[in-house]
């Protein structure tokens, strides 16, 4: 019996959504580090494929950059029917993107302030896209009759509130920021979308996990990243790097008896 051989997901198929992000290009290349094809998914079609492209040069698997606006359900359709044909199956899905907003004053405004419209957009582009990816790749999962591994990436604000007080003097590329409440929401909807799918898929042998993030260094100022990393245990913001672990670990057989679970890499900060 070996134990390590567990956590190799060679010959298999991912899909990543918000493969081009800061995470998501971690993500991809883990997966592809640990033995599976990577179908890069993003809006940013020639990002995702410089990533592809990347990763067909340092690892012995198939990559593509793939075309998909998830927010759109016939734009969802046509890349999963694009990953079949391209690579045959589909055995992983790392349901991960998430947006921001076009207009930044509008995604940061003040709760008593928030735009409707705003909130819907968020929304959409947070929950529903997990939604129409996870319908759609979960039937052909179900038709192929192999089981699957779906992990869904939620964040801490998905499971806690902020502290609002570490926002002071904090900017990121040169704006002030915060945590909006729809983010909070759509990633508290994430996690409960896991919990619910992986009870409704379990009988086809078809695991659902989350993935929950705490801060990850990624241009924030100095002040934020002391008055953070005040706040975390272990007294420091993530590397995007160490979120690839936790996303192997679920993808592979080396956790084939967990679903329905979230795994928080957040330095300690839920454990105070
Ligand atoms: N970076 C962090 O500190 C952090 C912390 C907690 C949780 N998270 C979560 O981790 C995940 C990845 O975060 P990231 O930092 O890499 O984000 P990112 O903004 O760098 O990447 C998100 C990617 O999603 C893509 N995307 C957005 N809308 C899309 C759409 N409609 N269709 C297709 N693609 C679309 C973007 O083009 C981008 O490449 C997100 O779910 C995020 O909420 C991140």
């Amino acid at each position: 019996m070996t134990y390590i051989n567990k956590f190799s997901i060679r010959g298999k198929t991912a899909i990543v959504t918000g493969g081009a992000g800061i995470l998501g290009s971690h993500f991809c290349r883990g997966l592809a580090d640990a033995g599976a094809s990577v179908a890069v998914v993003d809006i940013d079609v020639q990002k995702a494929t410089e990533i592809a492209n990347s990763i067909t040069k340092n690892f012995e698997v198939k990559a593509k950059g793939i075309f998909c606006d998830l927010t759109s359900e016939q734009s969802v359709i046509e890349m999963v029917e694009s990953v079949v044909n391209e690579f045959g199956t589909i055995d992983i899905l790392h349901n991960n993107a998430a947006g921001k907003s076009s207009n930044l004053n509008a995604f940061f405004a003040p709760f008593e302030e928030y735009e409707l419209d705003q909130w819907k957009e968020i929304m959409s582009t947070n929950l529903d896209s997990m939604f129409l990816v996870a319908k759609h790749v979960g039937k052909i999962m179900k038709e192929q009759g192999n089981g699957g591994s779906i992990i869904q990436t939620a964040s801490i604000y998905g499971v806690m509130g902020p502290d609002n007080r570490i926002y002071d003097g904090s900017y990121y590329y040169n704006r002030q920021i915060n945590t909006p409440a729809i983010y909070s929401a759509s990633k508290g909807g994430v996690v409960a979308l896991t919990k619910y799918l992986a009870t409704y898929w379990a009988k086809d042998g078809i695991r659902v996990n989350t993935i929950t993030p705490g801060g990850v260094e990624s241009g924030q100022n100095e002040t934020f990243k002391q008055n953070y990393g005040n706040r975390i245990p272990l007294g420091r913001m993530a590397q995007a790097e160490e979120m690839v672990g936790a996303l192997i670990y679920l993808a592979s057989d080396a956790s084939s008896y967990v679903t329905g679970q979230n795994i928080l890499i957040d330095g300690g900060l839920s454990a105070w």
